[in-house]
C-alpha cells in the first residue's frame, strides 16, 4: 500500500547512480560486482569499487564505462576481503573519467564513500577546504564529503565515525545517499540518505548486510529489507543489530520489509534482452495487475485506494496528470478515460513544465503522478508543488516502496514486477490497465456510465491479456518487416483518439532504442503541415484501430499513399479497407476504442524492438539514457 510520509523532501535533484554495499562473511566482491550488473540500468558511464579488509587495508578500483570494464580490471588481483561497497555512475558534476568515478577517498585515504545524488553547496565547502590545504582530485561533488568528513576527524577532533558523518550532513545542502568505509573499522559500513534511496538488507540474526540503491542487488541474497527515510544515518556492522539514528541524533527503530519481489523477475528469462522479455512477459503481469482487482465473478472492480477515498475522488473538480515519458503518453490516455466515464476535467501536464509554473490549483483538484520508477526527479518535485498548494495526492506507481509511491496519500501500484530495459513497455500498459479500471470503478461509482456498459467493460479488459497473447504470436511478421524499416532516417507515426497519445509512445520506442528520428501525430493534423515531409523514404506508422474515425483513418492513408510513403498499419482483425491501401498491415484482436490501445501498442514495441536490433544496438542500455531519470 502506498504510505503517506512526511520525510520525502523532493526539492532536491538525484543523480542517476547506482550503489551496492556489503558487509558479512562472504567475498564481497562477486556481491558488489553481480549487485553493479543489476543496477547498470540506472546510469553507466563509469563503475568503481572499494574494499576494506581485516587489517584496515583498503583497495580502490576504477574503471570507465560499463562494469564489465571493472571486472576484467579485478579478475585477476586478490581481493579476499567481506567488506566493501561499489557504485555505477551517471556523470553530472565532471566528465566520465576514472578520476571522477566513485569511490573517491579522503586525502589521507582513511574513507571511501559512494554517493547517490547532488551536493547543491559543494563549490563553497571544497573552497574552504582548500583554503586549508585540502587537496581534491577529482572534479566531483561527492568528493567534498569525504573530505569534509575527514576535516570533522582531524581538524575538529570527531572520534566518532558516526558523529563525524552527522557534523558533515549538517554542513551539506543537497541530496544524497552514501555508503562510508572507514579504515580505522573494519567490517563497518556507515550509510546516510536524504532524498535518493538507499535499501538495507538483512542477512540471517544480522550476520551479513547488504546495500542497494533498490532492492534489486539485495533480493538474490534475503527478502528482508530496511528502507531508510530521509535524515538517517545508519551504521552496520555484522553480527550487530542496525543502529539508525538521525541528523539530529534521535535513536530510530529499524522497520524491517518482507520483499515479495523474486530473483526470476530480474533475470532475462531465456530472452535476449530484458526489453523482449517484459514485452512477452506483459499478458501476465496485466493478470497480475488485475488480480484481486477486477472480479469477474462479479463484473466488477475494486479498488481499496478509491474505497477509501470515494470521497475526494468522487468530488474532485478536475484531475491534473503529471508524469514523464511513457508515463506521461499514459497519462494522455487517461485523460480520456476519466473525461468519457466520469465526465470529470482532466489535464495533463509533462512534470518538468508543471513544476516551474505557478499552476493554479484548487481545493478540489486531485493530482495524479503516474511514474515507473516512483522516483523521476521532475515528477517528485511536481507532487511536492502540487501538495504544497494543498492538492490531493494520487499515484500510480509501479515500484513499490519508491519516493512518489511514499509520497502520495493514496493510489494503485501497477504491479507489473521490475522493468529493467531502459524503453519502457510493460510499465505503459500496466499504467492503462490501472488508469481503465480506475476510470471505470470511479465513473461506475459516480454514475456517469450505465450498469450494463460497466460490466461489460470490466469482462473486456479482464481478456485483455488473451488479446495481447495473440498479437505476440505476429512477433516473427512484425521482425520481418522491421527489415525493411532499419535503415530508414525518420518514421512518422500516427493515430487519433486514443490512438494519438499511442503513436506519441511508438515513436519514443523507436527514436531511444534505436536513434532513427520518429514523431508522433494526431492523423488529421498531418495535413497541416507533417506531410510536406512524406516521400518514398519516409515510413508512416498508422494505428487505425478507432471505429467512429475508421473512415477519416482511411483518408489519411490515402494522402500518405498518394506521396509514395510506405505504410504499416495496425488494424483490428476482419479489416479489409486499410490493409488493402497499406503496404503492411497488422491485426490486432477487436476490443471497446478505449482497451485498443493496450493491444495496439505491442506491435509498436516489437517493431522499435526489432530495428534497434538489426541495427546492432544496446536495445536494453541505450546510450545517454537511464531507467530512472532522478535529475532534472
Ligand atoms: O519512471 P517513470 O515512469 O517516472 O519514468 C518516466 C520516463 O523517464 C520514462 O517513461 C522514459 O521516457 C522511458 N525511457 C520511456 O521508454
Amino acid at each position: 500500500m502506498f504510505v503517506f510520509s512526511e520525510h520525502v523532501n523532493l526539492k532536491k535533484e538525484r543523480l542517476m547512480c547506482g550503489i551496492v554495499g556489503y558487509t558479512g562473511s562472504r567475498e564481497a566482491s562477486p556481491i558488489l560486482i553481480g549487485g553493479l550488473r543489476r543496477l547498470e540500468y540506472r546510469g553507466y558511464d563509469s563503475a568503481g569499487l572499494a574494499l576494506l579488509g581485516e587489517d584496515g587495508d583498503m583497495q580502490v578500483y576504477k574503471a570507465v564505462g560499463k562494469v564489465a570494464n571493472l571486472e576484467d580490471l579485478i579478475k585477476d588481483k586478490n581481493l579476499s576481503s567481506g567488506t566493501g561497497i561499489a557504485h555505477t555512475r551517471w556523470a553530472t558534476h565532471g566528465a566520465p573519467s576514472t578520476i571522477n568515478s566513485h569511490p573517491h577517498q579522503s586525502q589521507s585515504g582513511r574513507f571511501a564513500i559512494v554517493h547517490n545524488g547532488i551536493i547543491e553547496n559543494y563549490a563553497v565547502i571544497r573552497k574552504r577546504l582548500m583554503g586549508m590545504g585540502y587537496t581534491f582530485r577529482s572534479e566531483t561533488d561527492t568528493e567534498v564529503l569525504v573530505q569534509l568528513l575527514e576535516y570533522m576527524v582531524t581538524n575538529r577532533g570527531i572520534t566518532d565515525t558516526v558523529e563525524a558523518v552527522r557534523a558533515t550532513l549538517k554542513e551539506v545542502i543537497g541530496a544524497y545517499a552514501i555508503c562510508i568505509l572507514d579504515r580505522t573499522r573494519p567490517g563497518e559500513i556507515i550509510l546516510a540518505k536524504q532524498s535518493s534511496p538507499l535499501v538495507v538488507g538483512v542477512g540471517e540474526g544480522n550476520s551479513e548486510f547488504f546495500v542497494g540503491s533498490d532492492a534489486s542487488p539485495i533480493v538474490e541474497y534475503t527478502k528482508e529489507v530496511i528502507y531508510l527515510e530521509d535524515a538517517q544515518i545508519a551504521r552496520i556492522v555484522p553480527g550487530q543489530p542496525i543502529s539508525i539514528t538521525t541528523i539530529e541524533n534521535r535513536c530510530v527503530q529499524p522497520h524491517v520489509q518482507h520483499l515479495e519481489m523474486s530473483i526470476g523477475s530480474l533475470e532475462k528469462g531465456g530472452y535476449d534482452h530484458f526489453m523482449l522479455k517484459e514485452i512477452f512477459e506483459q499478458p501476465q503481469v496485466l493478470r497480475d495487475c488485475m488480480r484481486g482487482r477486477v472480479l469477474p465473478s462479479r463484473h466488477s472492480i475494486v479498488l481499496s485506494a478509491l474505497s477509501s477515498h470515494s470521497e475526494v475522488l468522487t468530488h474532485a473538480g478536475r484531475f491534473i496528470i503529471i508524469s514523464c515519458g511513457t508515463s506521461w503518453h499514459a497519462g494522455l490516455i487517461g485523460k480520456q478515460l476519466i473525461e468519457n466515464f466520469c465526465d470529470t476535467p482532466v489535464e495533463v501536464e509533462y512534470a518538468s513544465e508543471f513544476r516551474y509554473r505557478n499552476p493554479v490549483i484548487r481545493k478540489d483538484d486531485v493530482v495524479i503522478a503516474i511514474s515507473q520508477s516512483g522516483e523521476t526527479a521532475d515528477t517528485l518535485a511536481a507532487m511536492q508543488l502540487a501538495k504544497e498548494k494543498g492538492a490531493f495526492l494520487f499515484g500510480i506507481v509501479n515500484v513499490i516502496g519508491s519516493s512518489i509511491a511514499r509520497t502520495a496519500t493514496t493510489g494503485i501500484y501497477t504491479h507489473v514486477g521490475p522493468e529493467v530495459g531502459v524503453a519502457s513497455t510493460k510499465a505503459f500498459t500496466g499504467q492503462l490497465t490501472v488508469l481503465s479500471m480506475f476510470a471505470l470503478a470511479l465513473g461506475h461509482l459516480k454514475g456517469t456510465i450505465t450498469d450494463g456498459f460497466y460490466h461489460e467493460a470490466v469482462d473486456e479488459l479482464y481478456h485483455i491479456p488473451d488479446k495481447m497473447e495473440k498479437v505476440l504470436e505476429e512477433d516473427a511478421r512484425i521482425a520481418d518487416m522491421a527489415k525493411q524499416f532499419t535503415y530508414a532516417r525518420n518514421f512518422l507515426y500516427l493515430g487519433r483518439g486514443y490512438n494519438y497519445p499511442l503513436a506519441m509512445e511508438g515513436a519514443l520506442k523507436l527514436k531511444e532504442i534505436s536513434y532513427i528520428h520518429a514523431e508522433g501525430y494526431p492523423a488529421a493534423e498531418m495535413k497541416h503541415g507533417p506531410i510536406a515531409l512524406i516521400d518514398a523514404d519516409m515510413p508512416v506508422v498508422f494505428v487505425a484501430t478507432q471505429r467512429h474515425i475508421y473512415d477519416k483513418a482511411i483518408s489519411n492513408i490515402q494522402e500518405v499513399k498518394s506521396r509514395k510513403g510506405k505504410v504499416y498499419a495496425i488494424v483490428f482483425e476482419g479489416d479489409e479497407n486499410v490493409s488493402k491501401v497499406a503496404d503492411f498491415a497488422i491485426k490486432v484482436p477487436v476490443t471497446s476504442d478505449f482497451l485498443s490501445p493496450i493491444v495496439s501498442t505491442v506491435p509498436l514495441q516489437l517493431l522499435a524492438y526489432h530495428v534497434a536490433v538489426n541495427k546492432g544496438l544496446n536495445v536494453d542500455m541505450p546510450r545517454n539514457l537511464a531507467k530512472s531519470v532522478t535529475v532534472e
